[in-house]
């Protein structure tokens, strides 16, 4: 089993982007927490940061007959992008969707998610520990 990480826009920036919001940790110690979960379940995985709508667009259609399932932060995309959710409907790879915050808890215009419409199901506003349920969920999932 190969699943895809995604993280959208500003991701990159864990530990100095609104720690209140976010956290204290890092981009690198998120990374850590995916292997560290991907490992003790013995599953391979791609861990993919952009900041570019259509890159994360390409990296989608390029998962297709590649990776069995796909976890992913959209970030400010969630929001936004209509092509993210077609890219997720085209190629139709399980996906889970996660937020380190509770999208529904702040500002209006996030309670709204695109990407749900594509999604099997959503954590939100359970940290970085949102990536693991995530990604245990969609294991249990394709198993
Ligand atoms: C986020 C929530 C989004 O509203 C925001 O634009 C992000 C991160 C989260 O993980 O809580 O960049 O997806």
């Amino acid at each position: 089993m190969k699943i895809l990480i995604i993280n959208g826009p500003n991701l990159n920036l864990l530990g100095l982007r609104e720690p209140e919001i976010y956290g204290k940790q890092n981009y690198s110690a998120l990374c850590a927490l995916i292997k560290q979960t991907c490992e003790s379940l013995g599953i391979d995985y791609e861990i993919y940061q952009s900041n570019h709508e259509g890159a994360i667009v390409d990296k989608i259609q390029d998962a297709y007959s590649v990776f069995d399932g796909i976890v992913i932060n959209p970030a400010a995309y969630t929001h936004t992008s209509v092509a993210i959710l077609d890219a997720l409907k085209a190629v139709a790879i399980p996906t889970v969707e996660v937020h380190i915050s509770d999208i529904n808890s702040r500002d209006e215009f996030r309670k709204h998610s695109y990407i749900s419409l594509a999604a099997i199901k959503t954590f939100m506003g359970m940290g970085f520990d949102g990536y693991r349920a995530a990604i245990e969920y969609l294991v249990g999932e394709l198993a």
